[in-house]
């Protein structure tokens, strides 16, 4: 081994990633309070999920589930409940017999979230259900899947019961949106750090829980190829797609209230374009990862009105053809206002002042009812400095790096080769991955992931209270400038496109087109 060699490997006190385990993780005993057990997402992926881990003997012995929520049921009641959900919601072909054990786990506790006694009657179902683990206190996981104006009802009453800390080992999952703007966001998190320390906090964003979005940090830090490449003297520019062909399904609503860019951008966006531009981490550890994240976030250079009139498009689908058929307009939707001037589309030009990425755009558009369903990010490269092959050159394609996040897990790169027999012409090829075709397995989903990481302790994957802040300062600004000028063009891509004629200008006025079609 060499001098550098032997640096790489011993002299960091926090690399241990490689080490194997011997044995495989078990979970401790835990509680997981679901706050909305019998909600949307409760139903369709929560208890699914859990009961997919059971059935893959990822659980300790010793869990429970407990259902909060106002239904007046009892335990017998939401296991029939649940059962429906998990038989309609699962992956896999319902397994009776193992569902008659999960179920004995399960409980629901009927209450207001507001109510005293509701708490009251909490901690004394937790001292009778929860079972004390290694460090003799009974771990509790409290589970937000109620709308996001009940959290702050919940959490300080939490608190005033003796529920966050002393009596259980307590931690909390808050879903997204994690506010609807920066005051909120700081509102929010002020409210739950007062109840817990930042480190019981698990911000879950389920997009962070896919394994192509965490590969992006280990094909980056493990292949030198890349990783030399990475920066401001070799790449052109970063594209990242995250194209929708579903509409709003039935939730308009909620979309009236969200919008592209509080529903997509300010959230899994963000984590993308965090992911791709970070540096390095020290160490494995999720506060290393996540400390690279925010540096990210806060380089993201700030964007004036003047900025965002001509560096963002805006969008909303009218009707359209799809996959076959016809689909209606976002002003057809159920519960949207015939009016609406709500975005259903985002693209935009974003620069991150730092070092590394000085000067190179990272493009992003994201949207509803679009071509088809793909999330990817494109890193295109610089063209040699010199051409060597004449007029042909001219037209020499760029190598671009391509991650696909879904639907299909690959990882594909673009590159030139002499094309047969012809004198001086370059042909386009692709060196392809894929996580299918390589592994023929399965990986978790990304909510089975993430609960397990929680039950772990592992928080690389969840979002950090600065992380929060931080990408809401990026969009407040341009959030206010859009709800102070509604658009008058709405609706101005039809369902089925690739949006707004203006996404496609934006790229063209700097002489460049978007990869993914
Ligand atoms: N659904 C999804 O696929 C999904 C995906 C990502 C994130 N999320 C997030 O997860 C959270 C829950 O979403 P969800 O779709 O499950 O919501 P939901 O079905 O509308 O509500 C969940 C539960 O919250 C309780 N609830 C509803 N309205 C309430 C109110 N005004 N006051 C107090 N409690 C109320 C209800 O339980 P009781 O009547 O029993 O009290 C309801 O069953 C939200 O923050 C959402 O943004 C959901």
């Amino acid at each position: 081994m060499t001098e550098d060699n032997e640096a790489g490997a011993f002299f960091s006190k926090y690399l241990r990633t490689c080490d194997i385990p011997l044995h495989p993780y078990k979970v401790e005993p835990f509680t997981m309070v679901i706050f909305g057990g019998s909600g949307d997402l409760s139903r369709r992926k929560l208890l699914p999920a859990l009961f997919h881990l059971y059935r893959e003997g990822e659980l300790s012995a010793g869990f429970s589930v407990l259902g909060f929520g106002r239904h007046r049921i009892d335990d017998e009641q939401y296991r029939a409940m649940i059962k429906d959900a998990v038989s309609e919601f699962a992956e896999e072909p319902f397994d009776e017999r193992r569902w008659d054990e999960f179920s004995t786990h399960i409980f629901f506790l009927s209450g207001d979230y507001g109510a005293d006694e509701a708490y009251e009657r909490l901690f004394e179902r937790l001292l009778s259900i929860s079972i004390p683990g290694a460090e003799d206190a009974g771990k509790v996981i409290y589970y937000m899947a109620v709308p996001p104006e009940t959290t702050p009802v919940v959490v300080p009453k939490l608190k005033e019961h003796n529920l966050c800390k002393g009596s259980f080992s307590a931690k909390i999952i808050v879903e997204k949106p994690f506010g609807h703007d920066f005051p909120s966001a700081v509102a929010l998190n002020r409210i739950l750090t007062d109840a817990f320390d930042e480190k019981q906090i698990y911000r879950i964003d389920h997009y962070l829980g896919k394994e192509t979005v965490q590969n992006i940090i280990f094909f980056r830090f493990s292949n030198a190829v890349f990783e030399r490449l990475w920066n401001s003297r070799y790449v052109d520019n970063v594209q990242i797609t995250v194209a929708e062909d579903i509409g709003i399904e039935q939730r308009g609503a909620f979309y009236e209230e969200t919008g592209v860019v509080r529903d997509i951008v300010q959230n899994h966006i963000m984590q993308l374009i965090a992911l791709v531009a970070m540096e390095p981490p020290i160490g494995f550890e999720a506060d290393f990862i996540r400390d690279e994240k925010v540096k990210v976030l806060r380089a993201v250079r700030p964007m004036d009105n003047e900025y965002i009139d001509r560096f963002t498009v805006r969008g909303q689908y009218g009707p359209g053809a799809l996959r076959g058929g016809n689909v209606a307009g976002y002003r057809e939707e159920m519960n949207v206002a015939p009016d609406s001037s709500t975005p259903t589309f985002f693209a935009g030009r974003f620069f991150i002042a730092n070092w590394r990425w000085a000067g190179v755009p990272f493009y992003v558009r994201t949207g509803k009812r679009l071509a088809r369903h793909v999330t990817e990010i494109c890193v295109q490269f610089k063209q040699p400095p010199l051409k060597l092959f004449g007029r042909t050159c001219d037209a020499l394609e760029p190598n671009v790096l391509t991650l696909t996040v879904q639907p299909d897990e690959k990882i594909s790169l673009r590159f030139g080769v002499k094309y047969p027999d012809e004198a001086n012409k370059i042909y386009p090829v692709d060196m392809r991955f894929s996580y299918q075709d390589t592994f023929r397995t399965k990986t978790h989903p990304a909510y089975e992931r993430l609960l397990i990481d929680c039950m772990k302790g592992d928080l690389t994957l969840f979002v950090r209270l600065d992380g929060v802040e931080a990408m809401w300062e990026v969009l407040d600004p341009l959030i206010a400038r859009w709800e102070s000028i509604p658009s008058r063009d709405f609706p101005n891509y039809r369902a089925g496109s690739w949006g707004p004629a203006e996404a496609e200008l934006l790229l063209q006025r700097d002489e460049r087109c978007w990869l993914t079609e």
